[in-house]
């Protein structure tokens, strides 16, 4: 009787556990389908909406003739997204690590020890068009009288230490002026040309509000309020935003820990839904204080990760497989495109994802030295805290976006301010 008391026992916490399974399983398969449903429709919205997404596109035409499509392609114009890297052997970088005096411990491979420089030549080229090559002092002469603004997180910062690099080696050094002492902003400046370029440290785009307390520390991200350096950002000319990183990596130790929106505080909010309201509060900003008849705004995609399989360690040669995928949330990605296709203002989307993924051979891995704290993720892995495979050395792939964006100003003439053709 009582083994068969104990078999009966256990048969009703097997059907029962059974019967809770089955009730998570089937909750979260419809958690799945109407997650799907909403991907599916914000593609729908952004299929329709997709104006002001477009890529910087090379002219080839008039731009009364586009016909926009799905893959961003616009009649008579090419992609410059689009192509593969090519190995220059002849083409030496455009400026040397080791002559531009302000690059960063982090970045400066080459003075770092690492050998083997083959990542510094190579070259990206679009499938369809050349696209014009980086000419600092051209550039320079752009950008007379006007001020870039670069905003967002290190990779943006990584990105505006190459900008400053390449500018700085197009004048004579004393032209310049070069102020990084800050590590929430950092400034070039030539002289000559009466224009600067600036750096603004704003990872998540919106305020991240730390209350430094004994009893209660509490850092709150407040989702509805704008950095509080965009007081600063007002009247750039160029601006270049990017967030995303911040809000996801894996193994990145959260920065907040609570969520603000209209007044009331959150613990735990779904991220996608976090973000797209950042997003909003950032594209409301824009169409709000942006003078389109004056400023261009870029908005920068994700920069992608080597720390896992293939991973940035000992690599020489980038991913040559086409066909290789990225691991970023696709839903990040996606509330990025939805939020741009819904301003008022056109914002060029530099789409470096693709690009960069191929380049796992290009980040400082071993060869990167850390001293900021904020940089400081997960200690007891020291592995992975000794090795950086998500910003990139320099010389390096930045050189390229900037080179990319470059191009969008050359190809839709960005030569006066009064002058732009818009899409
Ligand atoms: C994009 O689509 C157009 C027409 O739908 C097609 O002609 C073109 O080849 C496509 N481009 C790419 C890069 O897939
Ligand atoms: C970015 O460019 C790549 C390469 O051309 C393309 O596959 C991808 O769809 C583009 N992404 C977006 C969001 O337009
Ligand atoms: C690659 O770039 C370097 C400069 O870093 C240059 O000196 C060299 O000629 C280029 N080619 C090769 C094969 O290294
Ligand atoms: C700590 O701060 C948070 C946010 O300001 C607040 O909601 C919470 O009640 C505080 N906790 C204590 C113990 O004071
Ligand atoms: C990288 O190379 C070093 C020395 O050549 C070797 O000890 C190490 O195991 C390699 N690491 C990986 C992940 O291949
Ligand atoms: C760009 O604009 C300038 C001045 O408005 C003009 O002289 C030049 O021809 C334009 N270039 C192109 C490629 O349209
Ligand atoms: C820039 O615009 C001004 C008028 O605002 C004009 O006088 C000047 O010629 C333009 N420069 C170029 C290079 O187009």
């Amino acid at each position: 009787m009582e083994v068969y008391s104990t078999i009966n026992e256990r048969w009703r916490l097997c059907t029962l556990a059974c019967f809770i399974g089955c009730i998570i399983l089937i909750c979260s398969l419809n958690y799945n389908t109407s997650k799907n449903v909403s991907v599916l429709q914000s593609m729908a919205i952004s299929v329709t909406s997709s104006h002001e997404f477009s890529s910087p596109n090379v002219q080839l035409s008039q731009p009364s003739n586009y016909n926009e499509n799905m893959n961003g392609t616009i009649k008579g114009e090419c992609n410059i997204f689009d192509g593969k890297w090519v190995y220059s052997p002849q083409s030496s970088p455009p400026y040397s690590g080791l002559q531009c005096p302000f690059l960063s411990d982090q970045v400066s491979c080459k003075r770092n020890g690492r050998p083997g420089f083959e990542y510094e030549n190579w070259s990206w080229e679009a499938k369809e068009c050349d696209i014009p090559r980086l000419n600092g002092r051209d550039m320079l002469e752009r950008l007379r009288g006007k001020r870039v603004i670069i905003v967002g997180d290190s990779l943006n910062r990584n990105q505006w230490e190459s900008l400053a690099c390449l500018l700085y080696s197009a004048v004579p050094p004393s032209r310049t002026r070069v102020n990084v002492k800050s590590a929430v902003y950092k400034v070039f400046r030539a002289k000559d040309y009466k224009c600067s370029v600036e750096f603004y440290w704003s990872p998540f785009l919106v305020q991240l509000e730390v209350n430094y307390n004994k009893a209660n520390d509490s850092r709150i991200l407040r989702l509805d309020t704008l950095s509080t350096s965009s007081r600063k950002w007002k009247g750039a000319d160029i601006m270049v935003f990017n967030t995303g990183h911040w809000w996801v990596h894996p193994g990145k130790i959260k920065a907040w820990d609570l969520f603000q929106h209209n007044g009331k505080l959150f613990e735990e909010m779904e991220i996608e839904l976090a973000f797209e309201m950042a997003m909003k509060t950032w594209a409301h900003w824009v169409d709000t204080e942006v003078d389109t008849s004056k400023s261009r705004v870029f908005f920068r995609s994700i920069s992608p990760e080597h720390k896992e399989k293939p991973t940035c360690y000992n690599r020489t040669q980038p991913i040559m497989d086409e066909s290789y995928v990225a691991i970023f949330p696709e839903s990040i990605i996606e509330i990025v495109k939805r939020t741009i296709g819904g301003m008022r203002t056109p914002v060029r989307y530099l789409n470096i994802t693709k690009l960069s993924q191929y380049r796992a051979d290009a980040h400082p891995s071993i060869y990167a030295r850390k001293r900021g704290k904020l940089l400081i993720t997960n200690q007891k892995k020291q592995q992975e805290y000794y090795s950086d495979c998500s910003h990139w050395c320099l010389p390096g792939v930045p050189d390229t976006w900037n080179r990319l964006l470059y191009a969008s100003m050359v190809l839709h003439n960005l030569s006066n301010s009064t002058s732009h053709i818009d899409l």
